[in-house]
């Protein structure tokens, strides 16, 4: 029931104007989530972030915070770390969802950036080497067919829309879908091909969940490191291409985070 007229009036300008006072203000502290510490490192080096041992995570979690004052902004870039057994990095949507929603409780960000490599599409203008800007973010490997769970399953998100940012930096515009596999089986295909996505990773769309849940303004930004509708080998192609990629990713981040800084979230 909605409430009473006079009321519903009075609270929503105070808490219109509340919010607009704060999104003016100039976006002070901004979390990167990056799923793999390689492709974490170049902006680490460039930032001059310095590790926190002193991990501010419940004791038992491999997650790795890097962190330090760059111009006007508090940085801090997570990464999941390393399976304890596995030695390999914790990529995919599990740890992404919690290590997004310890990040937020504890830094309480005023903006996300999600930053990784992705799979790309050449029929939809996607090359090795781009960087995209991300607009919306799907999943493509959580199929239930049932009216309402189909379209909570696809999970389709707007990133947080950034006009300035992308007439400034220029960069490619195009959808993301997020699944928990490298590889991409026919029928992960076909949920892409209607997701419309350009770019596939794995860690996106459960940013994105988290980050909206707890009304986070959330951005994306994927470095295509293989052509998933091309002939090679996904997991070939990417390890060929990761250390040039994240290089390009690295550089992409940095011109964000100079454009972001001294701006308001309404200016982006
Ligand atoms: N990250 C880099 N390439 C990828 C791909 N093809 N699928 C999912 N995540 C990726």
């Amino acid at each position: 029931m909605a409430p009473p007229e006079e009321h519903s009036g009075e609270i929503k300008e105070d808490s219109v104007a509340a919010a607009s006072s704060a999104d003016n203000l100039p976006i002070s502290t901004v979390v990167f989530i990056i799923a793999m510490q390689k492709e974490a490192q170049p902006l680490v080096n460039r930032l001059q972030l310095t590790e926190d041992v002193d991990s501010m995570f419940l004791k038992g979690v491999p997650w790795v915070r890097y962190y330090g004052n760059y111009k006007d902004l508090n940085i801090s870039i997570v990464c999941p770390g390393k399976d304890p057994i596995l030695g390999v990095e914790n990529v995919g949507t599990v740890s992404a969802a919690l290590l997004t929603y310890a990040s937020i409780q504890a830094l309480q960000p005023d903006l996300i950036i999600n930053a990784g490599t992705a799979g790309g599409f050449k029929a939809k203008g996607a090359s090795i080497g781009d960087v995209f800007l991300v607009s919306h973010v799907t999943f493509h490997d959580r199929r239930i067919p049932i009216p309402a769970f189909d379209l909570y399953g696809v999970g389709l998100r707007q990133a947080f829309v950034t006009p300035n940012l992308l007439q400034e930096l220029n960069m490619k515009v195009g959808k993301l879908s997020t699944g928990d596999s490298l590889d991409m089986a026919p029928v992960d295909e076909s949920c892409i091909i209607a997701n419309d996505a350009t770019v596939k990773d794995m860690e996106g769309a459960a940013v994105a969940y988290v980050a909206d849940l707890l009304k986070v303004p959330a951005i994306y930004l994927k470095g295509v490191t293989d052509i998933v509708d091309g002939d090679r080998p996904t997991s070939e192609e990417f390890l060929e291409n990761l250390a040039a990629v994240t290089a390009a990713l690295d550089e992409a981040a940095s011109r964000v985070v100079d454009f972001i800084n001294g701006k308001s979230l309404p200016q982006l």
